[in-house]
C-alpha cells in the first residue's frame, strides 16, 4: 500500500511494486515524449464500450512499465508508444459502472460544462458557494467538447531529437486501431487534438508565447527530486508534494488501486496579440520587452525567475526562489502568471494561513503545445496554443481554487491589483480591470497601472479520471 502521507518515492522500490504496476504513467512523472494524440471518446453501447475498456487496459502503460522504459530507452534508443485511457463523470454512467466503483470528486462527477454546480472557492473557511467558478462560457467552446464526452485516450511517441515524422506515423497509427475497436458498435470518436511539444534551441520546452514551460511542477519520485536538488537546492521552496496530493484510492480497482483527477482545457493563444501587447506594455512603463513579458509571465523566456533578477541569463531549470523579500510585487508583481499560480507563501505573508494549506492546492501540469510550430505569426487567434492538463486529489480544491480564486481575482492578495494576465478568466458581466507594474526593478514608488490580458481563450475541456489498470480490467 502506498502511503498517502509521504515523498520522495523510488518507483522500483519492491514494497510499491504492485501499486505503480496498477497506476497509469504520466501522473508522477511527465511522459517525455513530444508527440501526442488526445483522442476523444463518446460510447454508444454500454456493454461493447467495458469490453473495449477492458481490451485497452491490455495497451495502457504503468507507472512501472513507463519507468522501465525510459530505462530501455536511455541505454538503446528504443522508443515506446505511452498510452494512457481516463474516463469522465458521463463516462462512468455510460459504462453503468455500479456507483460505489466509480470515483468520487464532486467537480469530476458534474462535469465542466455544469454551470450550475457551486463550489467552495473562497479561501481561510469561509463557505460562499459559487456557480461556474472559472467564469466558463460553453457556447464559445468548439462543438466537440459542447457535447457529452466519455474517455479520453492519449497515445505518445518520439522523445527530443527523434524523427517527428516517425513518432506522427506511430500516435496515428494507435489512433486508427482505437477507431477500428470502437466501430463494432461501442462508440464513437468525438475529436482528436494533436499535441506538439515545442523546444528552444538548448531543447527546453517552450510553449507558444515563446516561454520555458513546465519548470516548477510538484515532485514526488526520489529521482527528480535528486535531480531538483542538484539545480538548486530547497532553501527557498520545497518542490515535494506528498503523493495523496496527486492519487487517491480507486474504488473501482484493488486493494492497492490508485487513480488521479484530471483537468483537460483546450486553451487557444493570441500569439500575434501577446507579442504586440507586451510591446505596448514596455513602452507604457519604459522597459525593456523581454522585462514586459518576464512581469506578465513571472520568469523570462528563458525561465530566470524574474523575481531574482531583471535580466535573464540563467537558461536552467531553478526553482528554489519565493517572495519573501518582495512582499509588494515590485520584482515580481502580484498579478504575474507563475506568482499568481503558485504564490509560494504570499497567503501566509499576508493573511497567516497555513503554508500547509496553500501548498494542497498545487496541481501537477502536464499539458502540450497544439498547433503550427511559426511563433511570430502575422496574425492574431491562429489555430495554436496549450492542451493544459493537471493532476491532482481533489479538483475543486486544487484546479479550480487556484483558477477561480487565484488567477481570476482582480484582488487577491492586494485590492485591484487585476487579474492573472495569462490564465485569468474574466466572468462576461465583469470588466477587465489594469493590474499593478513596477517601472523600475524592485524599486519603491516605481508602480503603474497597465491592463494586460485575453489572449488566452477557453475552446473546451472535461473533467476526468485515470483509473488504474485492474478497474480497467474488470471494468
Ligand atoms: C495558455 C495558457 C498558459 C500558458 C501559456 C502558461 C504558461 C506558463 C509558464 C511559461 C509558466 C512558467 C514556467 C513553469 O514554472 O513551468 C507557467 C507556470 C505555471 N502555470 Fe501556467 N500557463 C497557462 C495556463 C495555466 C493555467 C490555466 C493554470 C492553472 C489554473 C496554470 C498554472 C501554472 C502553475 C501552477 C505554474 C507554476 C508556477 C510556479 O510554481 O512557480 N497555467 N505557466
Amino acid at each position: 500500500m502506498i502511503n498517502l502521507n509521504s515523498t520522495n518515492l523510488d518507483i522500483t522500490d519492491p514494497d510499491l511494486r504492485s501499486s505503480f504496476s496498477d497506476l497509469q504513467g504520466g501522473i508522477l512523472k511527465s511522459h517525455g515524449r513530444d508527440v501526442s494524440r488526445h483522442v476523444f471518446v463518446r460510447f454508444h453501447d454500454a456493454e461493447l464500450a467495458r469490453t473495449w475498456v477492458r481490451s485497452m487496459a491490455e495497451s495502457v502503460t504503468s507507472a512501472l512499465q513507463q519507468h522501465e522504459s525510459a530505462v530501455e530507452w536511455k541505454a538503446t534508443g528504443k522508443e515506446h508508444l505511452f498510452t494512457s485511457l481516463m474516463l469522465s463523470g458521463d463516462g462512468y454512467r455510460a459504462l453503468h459502472v455500479d456507483q460505489a466503483r466509480a470515483p468520487r470528486d464532486k467537480a469530476f462527477t458534474a462535469g465542466m460544462k455544469d454551470l450550475d454546480q457551486t463550489y467552495n472557492t473562497a479561501p481561510r473557511g469561509d463557505h460562499k458557494p459559487t456557480a461556474n467558478p472559472l467564469a466558463d462560457d460553453p457556447q464559445d467552446w468548439e462543438e466537440a467538447f459542447r457535447s457529452e464526452v466519455h474517455a479520453l485516450a492519449l497515445f505518445a511517441y518520439g522523445s527530443d531529437g527523434h524523427d517527428d515524422d516517425e513518432a506522427a506515423a506511430a500516435v496515428d497509427a494507435a489512433v486508427k486501431e482505437l477507431a477500428a475497436a470502437l466501430s463494432g458498435g461501442a462508440g464513437e470518436i468525438v475529436c482528436v487534438q494533436s499535441g506538439h511539444a515545442l523546444r528552444n534551441d538548448i531543447g527546453q520546452v517552450i510553449e507558444h508565447f515563446g516561454f520555458t514551460d513546465g519548470v516548477s511542477d510538484p515532485l514526488v519520485l526520489k529521482s527528480d527530486l535528486d535531480r531538483a536538488y542538484a539545480n538548486g537546492g530547497f532553501e527557498h521552496y520545497d518542490p515535494s508534494i506528498n503523493i495523496g496530493g496527486v492519487i487517491v484510492p480507486d474504488p473501482g480497482g484493488g486493494p492497492d488501486a490508485y487513480g488521479s483527477f484530471v483537468v483537460y482545457r483546450k486553451l487557444q493563444q493570441n500569439l500575434r496579440g501577446f507579442a504586440d501587447h507586451t510591446a505596448q506594455m514596455a513602452d507604457a512603463l519604459g522597459v525593456d520587452r523581454d522585462l514586459a513579458g518576464a512581469l506578465v509571465m513571472g520568469r523570462f523566456k528563458d525561465g530566470t525567475p524574474v523575481g531574482e533578477q531583471s535580466v535573464p541569463g540563467w537558461r536552467n531549470e531553478f526553482n528554489d526562489f519565493n517572495y519573501d523579500d518582495d512582499w509588494t510585487g515590485l520584482r515580481c508583481p502580484l498579478a504575474s502568471h507563475a506568482r499568481r499560480s503558485n504564490p509560494r507563501g504570499d497567503t501566509y505573508r499576508r493573511f497567516g494561513s497555513p503554508e500547509t494549506i496553500e501548498r494542497s492546492r498545487r496541481i501537477v501540469r502536464r499539458g502540450i503545445s497544439y498547433g503550427t510550430p511559426d511563433l511570430d505569426p502575422p496574425q492574431e487567434w491562429t489555430d495554436t496554443g496549450l492542451l493544459f492538463l493537471c493532476y491532482q486529489a481533489n479538483i475543486e480544491d486544487q484546479f479550480i481554487f487556484i483558477q477561480h480564486t487565484w488567477c481570476n481575482n482582480q484582488d487577491f492578495l492586494e485590492d485591484a491589483v487585476g487579474r492573472d494576465p495569462v490564465a485569468g478568466q474574466c466572468p462576461a458581466d465583469e470588466q477587465r480591470n489594469p493590474q499593478v507594474w513596477p517601472t523600475q526593478w524592485g524599486r519603491p514608488h516605481s508602480e503603474r497601472s497597465f491592463e494586460f490580458g485575453d489572449h488566452v481563450r477557453m475552446r473546451g475541456g472535461e473533467y476526468f479520471f485515470v483509473p488504474s489498470l485492474s478497474a480497467l480490467r474488470t471494468m
